[in-house]
């Protein structure tokens, strides 16, 4: 199993966000220096993926503009000298190829991946959410794809939360086969605080093959009134079985505002012409 393709939905209508998702799509909110989706794209790539297919809507063609070259920017920097910023934005419309399909009405994240289909075609591929990003060395979808070339078997991303925030989540049950793996026997979706054992959750990232389209064409629509993806993957992995792998880094939600405000501060820390005076005007602030 070789994973060189991710679908990335980004068609959602980014509620939680509003009023700044009103005309700009959340996944293009910024964390400190870039946009959010540019974080998962560089997950992507460090995971060896080469093709990127967004499932986007009407108003968010963005996203896509902002992988692309922008000759009229490019000329004004050369002209003006700044060769270093020219570079950081070519290398942007050069990271990966893009593609993308429509989702026309917003049915869930199954639908949205279902969309993707035509894409795909028969290959193993991985799913992505376009607003989650996990910062840390090999951290993320990197982890899924080595366990899925290894053992040629579906596998999902988890991370373990706290009891009361199961709801939020596909929670996923199963047996741990060797450190941070476990093999899989059921899952579901947001369960309510108190009705399960488990706390892995599902954070929006899949390694799986082509046959989940033919899961997602069966199910019915689930939690929400959506079609689910977590209602697929448990059909799947009753069919041929399924990984979990509990990943590392340190994962940023940006639909959620102090997970989106975490991230911000925590990039900008990082930044050394940045964290003093960063770090100053946060200690005053809470004293
Ligand atoms: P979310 O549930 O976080 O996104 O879906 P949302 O529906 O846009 O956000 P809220 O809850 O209203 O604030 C995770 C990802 O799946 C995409 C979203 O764009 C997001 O990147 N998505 C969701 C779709 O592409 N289509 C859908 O029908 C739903």
């Amino acid at each position: 199993m070789q994973i060189r393709k991710v679908v990335i939905p980004v068609a959602g209508w980014g509620t939680r966000s509003l009023p700044a998702s009103k005309n700009i799509p959340k996944e293009m909110l910024p964390v400190y220096n870039k946009p959010v989706v540019q974080y998962v794209v560089e997950e992507a790539i460090r995971a060896g993926i080469e093709d990127v297919v967004f499932v986007t809507n009407r108003d968010k063609s963005v996203i896509e503009d902002h992988f692309d070259y922008n000759l009229q920017l490019e000329g004004i920097l050369e002209r003006s000298g700044k060769y270093e910023m020219l570079k950081t934005i070519r290398d942007v419309a050069e990271m990966v190829n893009i593609m993308s399909v429509r989702q026309k009405k917003q049915l869930g994240l199954g639908h949205a991946v279902l969309c993707a289909k035509e894409m795909v075609k028969n290959e193993a591929f991985a799913i992505m959410v376009g607003d989650d990003f996990i910062l840390g060395e090999h951290a993320g979808l990197e982890q899924l794809v080595h366990l899925a070339e290894e053992r040629n078997m579906p596998v999902v991303g988890v991370m373990e939360v706290p009891a009361e925030r199961v709801n939020r989540y596909g929670i996923v049950f199963g047996k741990e086969v060797s450190p941070g793996v476990y093999s899989v026997s059921g899952m579901v979706e947001k369960p309510e605080v108190g009705t399960v054992d488990s706390r892995l959750a599902i954070v929006g990232r899949y390694v799986l093959p082509s046959a989940i389209f033919e899961h997602l064409e069966r199910v019915t629509p689930g939690y929400g009134g959506e079609i689910q993806l977590t209602d697929a993957l448990a059909s799947l992995a009753a069919e041929r079985g399924m990984l979990a792998v509990k990943m590392g880094g340190i994962r940023f939600d940006a639909g959620d505002w102090v997970d989106y405000l975490s991230a911000n501060i925590y990039l900008g820390l990082q930044d050394e012409h940045l964290r003093d005076e960063l770090r100053a005007r946060l200690l005053a602030m809470l004293q």
